[in-house]
């Protein structure tokens, strides 16, 4: 059986490498395509040597631009490919423009879809992610659920329990498997940082970094609670021009995107962490570190009610109510079902037996 293996952007490279172990283990070919949405080093080749994800099969190389134009420009790269490559299955993860692209290409051209992080919802359109979450699902063959949550969500659409597959969560697989070696990363001690004395913070979101109004509310709360508890951001080139043109509150220190060993390194060691990405909210969860997200909503739920985190918002004095909330009694920790290491053996036994789907989700 000859499977493709999308990847495109950061959150990509750690979901897709349990998948593909797990389906080669069992006999599959596996086609590892990269868009090349995203291709700076720290963005990227970083990921392949940390995961030990071995080199793209095909590189698309996209890169960046308006939503219309990437979305579009993966697809007229990714269908020749199919065409020439003839999989029996593509197999995307996540919610990224990458991820849409590749699966609407598939869809027409005729292989099977599956869907990696099938049915998480934010049920906020504003966010261009909440739609390619919703149209991926919608035109998939196998909706793999990282948990009942989600499978809920699809069934709340009209999907029925045999097209759902609850599969866990692979990047759990890729955190347990590399804790032990991200442990060893030298990262706090270069940057002077001392296990549970200081906090970590990542900002990336369009709603949080495009708006310098937005941005600068969500600074001067960072701000407050750096005067508690100092704080490292790893800026995403996305926000790096923005924050650079506001100015950085004392006690904030930036430093370049990290690797993934050294970002976990740093999750693992912190006091408490303040995002808006979707991933480190789950990884902050399986590790039992408080997280304090800067966001109105969440399409990880699981992660405030079975979890460590809590929805703060981007109100400045919220998030700092928040913080030294967090920082004074930190929430115990706790993980949900099936975040348990085995996702992607999950995930290979549903797509090369059968599992419960393999027809066309069609809403009734
Ligand atoms: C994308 C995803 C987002 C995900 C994030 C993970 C979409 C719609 N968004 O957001 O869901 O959470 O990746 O990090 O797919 N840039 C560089 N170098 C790079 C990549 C990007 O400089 O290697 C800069 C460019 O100026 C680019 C901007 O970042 O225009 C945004 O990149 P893009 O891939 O469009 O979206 P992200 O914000 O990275
Ligand atoms: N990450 C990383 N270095 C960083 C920031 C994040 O390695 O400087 C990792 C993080 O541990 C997680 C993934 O990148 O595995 C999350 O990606 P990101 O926050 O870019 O995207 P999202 O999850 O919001 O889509």
């Amino acid at each position: 059986m000859r499977i493709i293996c999308v990847a495109g952007a950061r959150p990509n490279y750690m979901k897709i490498k349990p998948v593909m172990d797990a389906l080669e283990a069992r006999g599959a070919e596996t086609v590892l395509v990269h868009t090349g949405q995203h291709y700076d080093p720290a963005m990227n080749d970083v990921f392949f040597r940390d995961l030990g994800l071995r080199p793209p099969d095909h590189l698309l190389g996209v890169g960046s631009g308006s939503h219309a134009t990437q979305t579009g420009r993966v697809m007229a790269a990714f269908e020749p490919l199919v065409e020439e490559l003839a999989p029996d299955l593509v197999v995307v993860v996540g919610d990224v423009n990458s991820t849409l692209a590749c699966a609407l290409v598939t869809a027409k051209a005729g292989p099977l879809l599956a869907h990696v992080e099938a049915g998480l919802r934010s049920r906020d359109w504003s966010m261009p992610e909440e739609v390619n979450r919703v149209a991926t699902d919608r035109i998939s063959d196998y909706l793999l659920a990282p948990s009942e949550d989600a499978a809920e969500n699809l069934r709340a659409e009209g999907y029925h329990d045999d097209q759902v597959d609850v599969v866990g969560n692979v990047m759990i697989d890729t955190l347990f498997a590399n804790l032990d070696r991200a442990r060893e990363s030298g990262t706090l001690s270069e940057l002077g940082l001392s296990q549970g004395e200081y906090g970590l913070v990542t900002l990336h979101r369009q709603a949080n970094v495009d708006e310098p109004d937005v941005l600068a509310g969500l600074l001067k709360g960072l701000g407050e609670v750096a005067a508690h508890c100092p704080l490292v951001l790893p800026v995403h080139p996305r926000a790096a021009e923005k924050i650079d043109a506001l100015g950085v509150p004392g006690g904030i220190r930036l430093v370049p995107p990290a690797g993934y060993l050294d970002f976990i390194a740093l999750q693992a060691g912190a006091r408490v962490v303040l995002t808006d990405s979707g991933g480190v909210q789950e990884e902050t969860t399986a590790l039992g570190v408080p997280c304090v997200t800067l966001r109105d909503n969440t399409e990880r739920p699981i992660t405030v009610e079975q979890g460590t985190n809590v929805l703060a918002g981007r109100d400045p004095e919220r998030i700092v109510a928040t913080a030294l909330r967090l920082l004074a009694s930190p929430p115990p920790p706790r993980r949900p079902e099936l975040w348990d290491g085995h996702a992607g053996e999950r995930i290979a036994r549903v797509l090369l037996e059968g599992g419960t789907a393999g027809s066309r989700p069609r809403p009734t």
